[in-house]
């Protein structure tokens, strides 16, 4: 195999936080505020940030995506005996926010190409005791939202958005975690913005109840924050709740990291643009990779009614065997690449919940042939040249290679 030398041999990460001053004064003035428990100003001002990016809709910060997603499996009233359809390829927290309430997790297929569940596989899952569908937005993409909540609509099953990650994704315009009865966000350190943890709960429908409730469980089980709005004299425990509520240290960095959304964004969807350039060029048989952003960059008119939020790039390779040999080489040549989800009917806890009637084998070798390449915010044009010319190094010199070199 022939290869140039790469730009730069020196270790490229696959992720960094991207900060500045203003996450710093913000922090600073916050601890010098006194108040960096829950809901200080910060929480509340992010709040606001949020809904105006999501549609106008009632948003509520919590310590994580995972929290959100339980409460809103709690606030859908889902409990022992019923079932709720997850995508097999997602991240635990899916799952674990159904068991968590008593219910039970039924595993879906997803579809290879969007890497999300379909309302086809949707309707393969479902059995009588199916009372809400969680989808996934992987990558900040999605499959036809709009039909999916409209079925759901008119079987009277709730629907949940794990929108982990997908803040500023949106499908024929609409912002995505705003379609189903709630929304759930990631501020988790790998994600496009971020307060190291966090997350939070879109509560889609403007059901004023279905707020209070929501305020309560977040706020220890109690009626404190309609208290803090001076609607009681005194706050009391009403029900069942937990420590959903984030620091408002956290907040301060979150807020200041909203503030530079859209330049990180197209910093991101920049770095898409050139990766998909090279491997238009390159055309690798046997590899496909992310699309989002292909058509807007590639062509003046777009069709995608998916607008991703460039969160992630990733290559997904035919054979398991093609995969691991450019995992390593990438490896060796100092790209810092990742793989991830280990679907969950193959995880240890969640092959318990493999559906009778739906094979999930199209999903056996996700883990092993995606690979997501680095992509964030702040990634230099030198590292941005380092690990594109070591992509088409090693792409190419595949290319020269005869079938017996390669093996
Ligand atoms: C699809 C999905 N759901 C949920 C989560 C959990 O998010 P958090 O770490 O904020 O709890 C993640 C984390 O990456 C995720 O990717």
């Amino acid at each position: 195999m022939t290869k140039d030398k790469p730009l730069r041999k020196e270790h490229t990460v696959f992720h960094k936080i991207s900060y500045g001053q203003n996450e710093l004064d913000n922090l600073r003035k916050t601890l010098e505020s006194g108040h960096i428990g829950s809901r200080g100003r910060n929480t509340i001002e992010v709040e606001v940030k949020l809904s105006k990016l999501l549609d106008h809709k009632k948003v509520l910060m919590t310590t994580s995506c995972t929290a959100a997603l339980e409460m809103a499996v709690r606030l859908a009233k889902i409990t022992v005996g019923d079932e709720v359809i997850v995508p097999t390829y997602t991240f635990p927290s899916t799952a674990n926010a159904v068991l968590i309430n008593g219910a039970t997790p039924v595993l879906a297929p997803v579809d290879l190409s969007s890497l999300c569940i379909t309302l086809d596989t949707i309707k393969q899952v479902r059995t009588s005791r199916t009372k809400a569908v969680m989808v996934v937005h992987y990558g900040g993409m999605s499959e036809d939202i709009e039909a999916i909540s409209e079925y759901c609509k008119n079987e009277n099953l709730v629907l949940i958005e794990d929108a982990a990650q997908a803040l500023g994704s949106s499908y024929h315009g609409k912002p995505l975690g705003t379609f189903g009865d709630f929304g759930c966000f990631s501020f988790h350190q790998t994600k496009n913005e971020t307060s190291g943890e966090g997350g939070a709960l879109t509560i889609n429908h403007g059901d004023e109840d279905l707020i209070k409730s929501a305020e309560i469980i977040l706020e220890k089980g109690t009626n404190r924050i309609a208290f803090s709005r001076g609607e009681y004299d005194m706050y009391e425990w009403k029900s069942i709740g937990s420590s959903y509520s984030p620091s408002d240290l956290l907040m301060a960095f979150l807020s200041a990291q909203l503030d530079e959304f859209i330049d990180k964004l197209h910093k991101r969807k920049m770095q898409i643009k050139k990766y998909i350039e090279v491997f238009e060029a390159l055309k690798v048989d046997g590899l496909s990779y992310f699309i989002g952003y292909q058509d807007e960059y590639l062509s003046e008119t777009s069709s995608m009614m998916t607008r991703s939020n460039a969160h992630l790039f990733y290559l997904r390779f035919d054979t398991t065997h093609d995969a691991d040999r450019f995992y390593k080489a990438m490896l060796e040549d100092e790209v810092e690449v990742r793989k991830h989800f280990v679907p969950l009917h193959q995880s240890a806890m969640g092959c318990q919940f493999k559906s009778a009637q739906c094979d999930l084998s199209s999903n056996d070798q996700l883990f092993d042939r995606i690979i997501r390449l680095p992509l964030y915010s702040d990634r230099s044009e030198l590292e941005q040249l380092h690990d594109l010319s070591v992509l088409k190094n090693y792409f190419t010199g595949l290319k020269s290679c005869t079938a017996e070199e390669i093996i």
